[in-house]
């Protein structure tokens, strides 16, 4: 949900930032803006539209900071578009968050003379910084002065005519890359990934001004942060030569699902120490996020673990059963997500312990968190979640079958079976998008924790095409679902050895109404008009089920002309509720 980056070096920070920007655009990319340090005065440019189609702009200028949108306040118009500045135009502001009491500090403002260009709650920082300054105060203390006034949450950069670069977070993500001589400002690595790799992550609470050092305090106190190198290694921010991050990183599965797996082993003892100790497992994530934990929460009810999986948002439904009993797994990419940090927040009230699986273990939620198992795979940059997915998967079942002492040979298997699976999966993906490129609905089905699976699957595929489509556990289908099946209807279906009987019957169903069946299963059944083969692997298996889904989502977005990696409406870090 945005993404703000700040350059302040010896360099044309203007070309720095707009590439740092293309990185975040992940978070948001339906407008862009800089503001630059050009003479005396700031330079601001704005535009709708994505950054990487915007002009390059030759503005040369040492100080600079930049904002990618992603729309709250507001609709999407060069106005409301980032950075904000005061009245003079020597104050510019880009904030990721949002801020809840801008409409009381809006009137307040206006009642003062202060005019107001945009419809966003960001515009009011720079008209605060404004006002404290021309009461006598320095450019620091009206920044400073200004987050006390601010309810909400807010990861903000804001930049002086004079070159002081101000910065300021709580609630939304900010750290600093620090080169020779160089600071990168940034919501996350990727941007400044390729000048360096040193990095202090910002703690809640902590602000701070860059003029001729660097200064950072918590909440008004001195603060000491200390940079610390990232392992992730470049190539892992560049296309090189794929087309699109989806594909690159749906190909990296090959590595990052053994990565996943091999983790620490003591981590993953504590983990399922705690896991056999509590009476009481909730597993709660969003989106993807949350199709993990339902897919893990029945491994662990198969083994005989009382588990319950909750969305996010919904999270206040279960508190009434939370207890110090209670153990919570909170599973987050980002580790940023609203609604995951808010449940974490539930739980710790009613005293649980916390254990959190997140691809970026400097995030809030790794911080609220008794336990974090990292899920290790390198930024992943397209909108939609594929490897991390599946590393959320293989950690949870990981965890699922060790804390049901059983064997974990099967994932070693499936581990090992990722490049022929994705090979298997590239000889289908091309030719179904082409058959299926035209449909309005398509179905994805699938029993037992393969259900979760279905709905992960049809999340793929309607995000990243606008196919609506839907998981149905294979069972309901004729209690609704099954009346929106027409001829040409694409319908796909999960089955492995437990369940191809009874799901084979589903798919005999749906075909004998004229869909088209494509069945991802270790077994070919007579139900199936196309057939990818997995192999065998039980609760592992999942884990090379999803791999064709993600190659087909991939080919039926290229097939009807749609942006893998950046769906409309989407950002890949939801912080607001
Ligand atoms: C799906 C997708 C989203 C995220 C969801 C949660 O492809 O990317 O549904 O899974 O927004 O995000 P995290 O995992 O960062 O909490």
């Amino acid at each position: 949900m945005c993404g703000i980056v700040g350059y302040f070096g010896p360099k044309n920070g203007a070309k720095i930032i707009q590439e740092g920007l293309a990185k975040l655009s992940y978070r948001g990319y339906d407008s862009w803006g800089i503001a630059a340090k050009t003479g005396e005065t700031l330079t601001i440019y704005k535009q709708t539209g994505d950054i990487e189609r915007g002009e390059k702009l030759e503005l040369p200028s040492t100080r600079v900071i930049g904002h990618t949108r992603w729309a709250t306040h507001g609709s999407v118009t060069v106005a409301n578009a980032h950075p904000h500045t005061n009245e003079s135009g020597t104050i510019a502001v880009v904030h990721n968050g949002i801020i809840e009491n801008y409409a009381l500090l809006r009137e307040a403002l206006i009642d003062e003379d202060y005019l107001f260009k945009s419809q966003t709650d960001t515009e009011v920082i720079p008209h605060l910084i404004d006002y404290y300054m021309k009461r006598g105060q320095t450019f620091a203390e009206s920044f400073s002065r200004t987050l006390s006034d601010l309810k909400g949450s807010y990861a903000i950069l804001a930049l002086h005519a004079d070159g002081t670069l101000a910065f300021a977070r709580k609630g939304s993500p900010l750290c600093i890359g620090i080169a020779d001589g160089e600071y990168f400002i940034s919501s996350d690595i990727p941007s400044f990934l390729a000048h360096t790799k040193n990095v202090i992550h910002l703690e809640d609470g902590d602000s701070g001004i860059l003029d001729t050092e660097l200064t950072i305090t918590n909440y008004g106190k001195p603060a000491h942060r200390i940079a610390t190198p990232v392992p992730w290694d470049i190539t892992i921010a560049r296309l090189g030569n794929h087309k699109h991050f989806m594909i690159k990183e749906i190909e990296e599965q090959q590595r990052t699902i053994p990565a996943a797996l091999n983790q620490e082993h003591a981590l993953i003892e504590q983990a399922v120490r705690l896991i056999k100790q509590t009476p009481n497992l909730v597993l709660a994530g969003c989106g993807t996020s949350y199709n993990t934990c339902a897919a893990a929460a029945a491994h662990f009810i198969a083994a005989g673990k009382h588990a319950t999986p909750v969305i996010g948002s919904e999270f206040d439904s279960a508190a009434p059963l939370l207890s110090e009993k209670t153990l919570l797994i909170a599973v987050s990419q980002s580790g940023e997500t609203a609604d995951v940090l808010d449940a974490v927040k539930t739980a710790r009230e009613k005293g649980a312990r916390v254990i959190a699986l997140t691809n970026v273990p400097s995030s809030s939620l790794a911080r609220a968190s008794d336990l974090v198992i990292p899920l290790g795979t390198g930024p992943e940059l397209c909108v939609l979640a594929t490897k991390t997915c599946t590393a959320q998967l293989a950690i949870l079942t990981l965890l699922a079958l060790k804390s049901a002492g059983k064997d974990t040979g099967t994932l070693t298997q499936a581990a090992a079976s990722v490049r022929a699976v994705l090979e298997e999966g590239k000889k289908h993906a091309k030719k179904l998008a082409e058959q299926f490129k035209d449909a309005t609905s398509l179905f994805v089905l699938g029993r037992g924790h393969l259900r979760a699976l279905a709905s992960e699957a049809a999340l793929k595929i309607k995000e990243v095409t606008y196919i609506h489509a839907e998981g149905i556990a294979a069972g309901e289908l004729k209690h609704g679902s099954i009346a929106l099946i027409e001829e040409g209807t694409p319908v796909i279906v999960f089955g492995n050895n437990e369940t191809r009987d009874l799901i084979t019957s589903n798919a005999m169903e749906v075909r004998a109404r004229g869909a088209i069946v494509l069945g991802i299963d270790s077994e070919r059944s007579p139900a199936y008009d196309y057939h990818i083969p997995i192999p065998e692997l039980g609760e592992a298996g999942q884990l090379l089920q999803i791999l064709p889904v993600q190659l087909l989502a991939y080919e039926l977005a290229l097939a009807r002309g749609c942006n893998p990696d950046k769906p409309r409406n989407l950002a890949k870090s939801v912080t607001v509720r």
